[in-house]
């Protein structure tokens, strides 16, 4: 895996010359980089000078060093003293949150950032600049020389919101996925991890309250493969598919996650694609079937929460669990593809609307998101979903995900909430990207990388006024179909170069 991961990057390193002529393959690339005559050249015993005190800090510049060693065998040393550093850090307040500058010169390299955030950064364009082989799983030693071409080079990213979302419920991926995953987002300066812990298919987080939820919701018999009779066969698998991560393992993801500058946010599905939970726990749906299960092919399905009060404290206790795992002030919540059908049919669902004077079942839905922001709030969160939960209206705290094309976060700019563009036709990266023939199944539509690249989340409507509105964009990898880490590979890349240029 890591072989292939190296293979990649050296092939892909070929990418950003459409930028920087090949001398400087740093992805996504600077806001200025002016070029400069010759290399610094790292030698062993060389000094990296940290003069201030900042456990983070001085945390990025051990593991640059950690990571260089490992791979050329050069020991660098970390001092307080700058005198005669050879690389030196240093704080400068002018600078925005994210930003760093980097002077590389033959005789030195300065670092300048104001948080442990753009030092983090500085490193992570540093290393895009050493050879190729710096992410060589094995040791190289001095069959490359270590330099670094030189530059001034000034960044900061245009958005303060870069995602990417994991769905791990289709498919679940394995733990140490998941890490190198997180690695990779951090070097191409993505700061947030959507992280899709339930579905239909899966429900993929420990909660210690509802034991069910994994030991029932976690597993399926089989699963449906392929959704036509062409290229994708609809064939059912026969192979068990289970897995969950355990509280432990979530605190390890967060606490390597923080490490690499990465936000994680949980998506917790609600009312809809939640046929897992009520699977494990019948009671917190309408009721209208003798049997719930997890479900084995992949689509938008009745099975769904009731917006009951048993619901309501289900959810509480569950987001009481999820918020102490999860620093990041955001919870998802999904929100997305949830059919009526159930409400329609349920005798509590229609009182509930009559009692509340509600228009419809899509004022329940927006009655549903709203208790559910209050739950949030109350321990400190703030709700992100979807962009269906404009629907009946938008709870008063709520972020929304633009994923229908651009409307959605049109709409939600004009209410004054904050929006996170992911139109699918230009961010889902489980779409194809070549031909369905050659490729593993996916997702129906089409994406090529080019497309990636020329979005814009600031549209025509929202680059004026509403601008100020948009916290940024992410990419999404969903995995229906998607049965391993070598498959969501082979979709995220190499789009997920282009979009992280955007
Ligand atoms: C989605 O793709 N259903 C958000
Ligand atoms: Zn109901």
């Amino acid at each position: 895996m890591k072989h292939f991961i190296f293979l990649l990057i050296v092939i892909l390193s070929g990418i950003s010359q459409v930028h920087a002529c090949g001398k400087y393959p740093i992805i996504p690339y600077p806001k200025s980089l002016q070029a400069m005559e010759g290399y610094f050249i790292l030698k062993n015993n060389m000094q990296i000078s940290v003069p201030f005190e900042n456990k983070k800090v001085h945390q990025i510049a051990d593991d640059f060093t950690k990571k260089l060693s490992e791979v050329s065998g050069l020991y660098l040393s970390i001092s307080q003293d700058n005198t005669k550093a050879d690389i030196i850090f240093t704080k400068d307040n002018s600078l925005g949150n994210e930003a760093y500058l980097l002077n590389i010169a033959p005789e030195r390299i300065v670092v300048k950032a104001a948080t442990p955030n753009g030092f983090f950064y500085a490193v992570q364009s540093i290393l895009q600049l050493l050879p190729a082989e710096i992410c060589s799983p094995d040791f190289i030693g001095n069959h490359v020389i270590w330099q670094i071409p030189c530059a001034h080079i000034i960044d900061e990213p245009s958005f303060s919101y870069r995602g990417m979302m994991l769905d791990v419920a289709r498919y679940f991926m394995p733990k140490q996925y998941v890490l190198d995953f997180i690695d990779r987002l951090a070097a191409q300066k993505i700061n947030y991890f959507h992280f899709h812990l339930t579905e239909d298919q899966g429900w993929r987080i420990e909660i210690k309250k509802y034991p069910r939820l994994t030991s029932v919701g976690a597993y399926r018999p089989y699963t449906q493969t392929g959704y036509k009779h062409f290229h994708a066969p609809v064939i059912p698998d026969e192979v068990e598919h289970q897995g969950f991560y355990t509280q432990e393992d979530i605190k390890e993801i967060v606490a390597y996650a923080e490490k690499r500058y990465v936000t994680i946010i949980p998506e917790i599905e609600l009312p809809g694609h939640s046929s897992a939970a009520v699977a494990a726990y019948p009671e917190l749906s309408c009721g209208i079937k003798k049997e719930y299960e997890v479900v084995k092919n992949f689509g938008i399905f009745d099975n769904v929460f009731c917006p009951k009060e048993t619901t309501f404290q289900f959810l509480d206790d569950v987001f009481t669990e999820v918020a102490a795992l999860f620093p990041g002030k955001y919870i998802h919540i999904g929100g997305d593809e949830c059919p009526k059908t159930a409400w329609k049919q349920c005798k509590h669902c229609q009182l509930l609307i009559k009692e509340l004077q509600l228009k419809d079942e899509s004022s329940l839905q927006s009655y549903f998101i709203h208790r559910v922001e209050k739950i949030l709030n109350n321990k400190g969160k703030q709700l992100i979903g979807w962009d269906e939960i404009l629907e009946g209206g938008l709870a008063p705290n709520s972020t929304v995900m633009s994923w229908r094309g651009e409307q959605g976060g049109i709409e939600a700019a004009q209410a004054g909430h904050p929006v996170i563009m992911i139109p699918n036709a230009d961010t889902y990266l489980n779409y194809y990207q070549e031909d369905p023939e050659f490729a593993p199944v996916g997702s129906g539509s089409f994406l090529p990388m080019e497309q990636v690249y020329r979005f814009n989340p600031l549209s025509t409507l929202l680059k004026g006024k509403l601008s100020q509105y948009v916290l940024g964009t992410e990419a999404a990898l969903w995995t229906p179909y998607m049965k391993n880490p070598q498959i969501v590979d082979y979709y995220m890349y190499p789009r997920f170069y282009a979009f992280a240029e955007v």
